[in-house]
């Protein structure tokens, strides 16, 4: 069985490190075929509209898609490809694994983290306005049907990776109700659907402290859009970066992932760009069709990639980011050399 995906190269380092990734894809035999779609500045450039209906419409037929960084153009009124994609296609999780990789020396060793954000709501819902001259809002929104699907999407996925406890990241004792509706929600599904798995909750800005403190006393991280955006960027920080750090963003007809890192325009074109993360998420990918198809051979081509990427890392084959000496294109080539 070979499944069909969609791949948008992006903007930026996007299509270098989207070619890196689906080199290494086709040296493992991954059982993915990709169709290539635009979106982003790359869309707008050939006339389209930066999020293209066909692209939509592609990803809607396969319900997944791999997708490069794409830029968003600043003012003359374009929303975010990213959130333009998750609100139309309702992909209302995003998942962020942090984990410590050897061979890449940080100032934290052993790091194992899921940082799951609602990806729909909060002061992402993109509503704002101007009040009178000088005097602006931006709305935070909080629904208890959003917040109570990301709840039990959170701890079905603990349940299912077999992890011991979620922490809700929050600021309810300023945001009584949207942060309180966000919390209220985590402890309801836990209390009368998994209280088996253990639950706590953090003032973020506490939560953020202990968390540099002492990683290794969080497993998986919950809460919504802002937060989300923010602490897993901190979490990459203690791994080695964006180059490292995968991500997927999962509805309930269908899956995106993508690297939690952008388009990064300072480094473009010149094969500095780790394409780690976005392999790393096409590695998620493959073991989220393993699952939805109780397909081994995914799993097991997964495990491949993860073995070939470890081993060039610890053997020092790096891209620059990560201290090495590696091109983009040297990188990947280190990696199948593993295959
Ligand atoms: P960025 O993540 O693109 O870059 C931040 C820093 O990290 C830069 O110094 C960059 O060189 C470095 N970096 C990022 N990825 C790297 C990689 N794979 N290898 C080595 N170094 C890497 O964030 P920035 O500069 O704030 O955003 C640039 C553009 O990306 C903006 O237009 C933004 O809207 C877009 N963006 C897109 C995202 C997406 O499509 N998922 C996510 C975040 C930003």
């Amino acid at each position: 069985m070979i499944y069909k995906a969609v791949c948008i190269p992006g903007d930026g380092i996007g299509p270098e490190i989207t070619a890196a990734t689906l080199s290494i894809l086709r040296a493992a035999d991954a059982p993915v075929e990709f169709e290539e779609h635009p979106a982003g500045v790359g869309a707008l450039e050939k006339g389209l509209a930066v999020l293209p209906d066909s692209t939509l419409e592609a990803i809607t037929r396969y319900k997944l898609a791999l997708k490069g960084p794409c830029s968003t153009p600043v003012g003359g009124g374009f929303t975010s490809v990213n959130v333009g994609l998750r609100k139309r296609l309702n992909l209302f999780a995003a998942l962020r694994p942090v984990r410590s990789l050897k061979g890449v020396k940080t100032r934290f060793e052993d790091v194992d983290l899921i940082v799951i954000r609602e990806n729909t709501e909060g002061l992402y819902s993109g509503l704002e306005h101007e009040v009178v001259p000088g005097v602006v809002a931006s709305l935070k929104v909080a629904t208890e049907a959003a917040c109570g699907r990301i709840a039990l999407w959170a701890f079905r996925f603990a349940t299912h990776r077999k992890r011991r406890k979620i922490t809700v990241f929050h600021k309810a004792n300023i945001m009584k109700l949207s942060d309180g509706v966000f919390r209220k929600n985590a402890q309801q599904v836990h209390r009368e659907n998994y209280p088996n798995i253990d639950l706590d909750d953090m003032i973020i800005d506490a939560g953020c402290m202990r968390l540099v403190q002492d990683p290794s006393r969080f497993d998986i991280l919950l809460m919504e859009n802002l937060y989300g955006d923010v602490v897993s960027d901190l979490c990459a920080g203690m791994v080695g970066g964006l180059g490292v750090t995968p991500g997927a963003n999962y509805g309930d007809h269908g899956a995106v992932f993508e690297a939690v890192h952008g388009s990064a325009p300072d480094i473009a074109g010149q094969g500095l760009a780790n394409p780690l993360a976005l392999l790393m998420s096409a590695e998620m990918m493959l073991h989220y069709l393993a699952d939805q198809h109780e397909d081994k051979r995914a799993d097991q081509c997964a495990d491949r990639i993860r073995a070939a990427y470890e081993g060039a890392l610890e053997n020092g084959e790096k891209t620059r980011d990560l201290g090495g000496e590696l091109s983009t294109e040297q990188f990947a080539q280190a990696v199948m050399a593993r295959l």
